[in-house]
């Protein structure tokens, strides 16, 4: 089992669809902690129902460094090999990433390069796109940017609210990030530039 940790920002509904996957024996992984910029992260008090370990990571009072410096040593005690961004919604130190060995991965709900950022889903409605989706893709220094593992395209509807939309994608991300998980963590990657195929 590849010891794991989860990082997040928000409602936490990736987290839950991923720890359903761990929790079934279908993604062969140990979920060492769930981690939260924010102490009001609706995602850690679902952590908690599942009986998770949750951590505050100190942006608060200690800033980004000081709050890196602070997951460093937990992955490190833990054995951490992959850190699972499931809407993390702070960008991590090229520092950081590096001392991870670039294992981190990322889900977006675009496909990415279009609308990086936060509010993707509303970017792209604004935007007036046809078609849309959703990106898992590993983690560099540049917000929403490492080389792509996974997307998956949706078509608009004809009169499709924005609130339609936003439950179809993040349908498709519940079953795409356990999916590309699952690939990645009995796989070895082959890089080609950006390009990277599961071997
Ligand atoms: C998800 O839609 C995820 O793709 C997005 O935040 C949401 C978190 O929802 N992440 C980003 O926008 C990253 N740039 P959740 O807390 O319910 O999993």
């Amino acid at each position: 089992m590849t010891p794991i940790a989860i990082l997040l920002s928000g409602r936490g509904t990736n987290m839950v669809a991923l720890a359903d996957r761990v929790a079934s024996g279908d993604i062969d992984a140990d979920i060492a902690f769930v981690a939260s910029d924010r102490a009001d992260a609706p995602g850690l008090d679902r952590a908690k129902e599942r009986g998770l370990r949750t951590v505050l990571l100190p942006y608060g009072e200690r800033g980004k460094e000081g709050a890196e410096a602070f997951l460093t040593r937990l992955v490190e005690d833990e054995g951490v090999d992959w850190i699972v961004l499931a809407g993390f919604m702070r960008l991590l130190s090229s520092s950081f990433v590096s001392r991870q060995c670039g294992k981190i991965v990322n889900i977006h709900p675009s496909l990415l390069p279009s609308f990086p950022g936060v509010d993707a889903i509303g970017q792209a409605w604004n935007y007036g796109v046809a078609v849309t989706g959703v990106t898992v893709h590993l983690v560099d220094e540049k917000m929403d940017h490492g080389p792509i593992l996974a997307q998956e395209a949706l078509s608009l509807k004809g009169g499709e609210s924005l609130h339609d939309l936003e439950e179809r994608i993040h349908h498709v991300e519940h079953r795409l990030y356990g999916d590309t998980l699952k690939r990645l963590l009995s796989s070895r990657l082959i890089f080609e530039g950006r390009r990277v195929t599961f071997d």
